[in-house]
């Protein structure tokens, strides 16, 4: 059933969902696959490079199909947008939550544009996410700096927009291939002790497994996963290829791969559902 994240929250106090990056229907149906098998919610993710690649309603109408489909409550939601007629595009094709990514922004304006998103989306449902700090890139061609969060900024930030979540930079970085991150487990509880929202945690491909454990028995709703799906996509269609190198159909080459990103969603997420 397709849903926002503030029902998902409320039904799922106790542990982090997690929130797969999607960028095409393949990924999208193997992410819901892993959630229906689990019996536990999902969270799909539109990002930048997947709304350049594919329009806004062809992505909404795959993933919220999908999700209407779906036997468990899967959320679609708009990760790391920065404009705000792309909030109320991805709004109109049917996505049920948005992020507002001012985290390269001045505070005041990050504030001044998360409050616009969040009175905008708010009467029609639609759940928010903003992003206080930053979360930095191990990719040095994007430019984003870390910095990290500020418990009395989080608490201002959340008082100020009224966001239904807020993603807080401890250490994560975006893009990791290794899950090497350092986190900061200190200021996610000082952070965690000032605020009532939500937190989520970005870059999550490179955090230990032990550490996803972790994070989701202090206190973080959501937590955000992209470049471990992308690989297991890319490497397994790879193995695929070369043990096939006469095959061309794509509709065949997809289902290793469909497969494998099914495996890594079903591992991310039990390492979350710690009870
Ligand atoms: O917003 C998306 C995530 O932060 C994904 O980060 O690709 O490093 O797992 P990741
Ligand atoms: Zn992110």
């Amino acid at each position: 059933m397709l849903t926002n994240l503030n029902t998902i929250f409320s039904q799922h106090p106790d542990y982090a969902i997690a929130a797969f990056n999607i960028f095409g229907y393949e990924d999208a149906a193997a992410v819901v696959a892993a959630a229906e098998e689990l019996k536990e919610p999902v969270i799909l993710m539109a990002n930048r490079d997947a709304v350049v690649h594919m329009p806004l309603p062809v992505l909404g109408k795959i993933m919220t199909h999908l999700a209407e489909q779906a036997s468990v409550p899967v959320c679609v939601h708009l990760d790391h947008s920065t404009s705000f007629d792309t909030i109320r595009e991805a709004i109109e094709a049917g996505f049920t939550s948005v992020m507002f990514d001012g985290s390269q922004l001045p505070m005041e304006e990050n504030i001044a544009i998360t409050k616009q998103v969040v009175d905008y989306a708010h009467p029609l449902g639609i759940s928010v996410e903003g992003e206080i700090g930053s979360v930095g890139y191990s990719d040095p061609s994007i430019q984003a700096k870390t910095v990290f969060t500020e418990p009395e900024d989080a608490l201002f930030f959340a008082e100020s927009t009224k966001v239904d979540c807020l993603a807080v930079s401890i250490g994560t970085v975006h893009r990791m291939e290794q899950q090497a991150a350092n986190l900061q487990f200190d200021r996610l509880k000082e952070i965690r002790d000032k605020v009532s929202v939500p937190l989520v945690i970005h870059g999550s491909t490179g955090v230990a497994d032990s550490d996803l454990t972790k994070l989701s028995q202090s206190g973080a709703m959501k937590i955000n996963i992209g470049t471990s799906l992308r690989m297991a996509f890319g490497k397994t269609l790879r193995k695929a290829m070369e043990e096939n190198p006469n095959a061309y159909d794509r509709i065949k080459l997809f289902q290793e791969p469909m497969k494998a990103v099914c495996q890594t969603a079903k591992m991310k997420m039990q390492t979350l559902q710690y009870k």
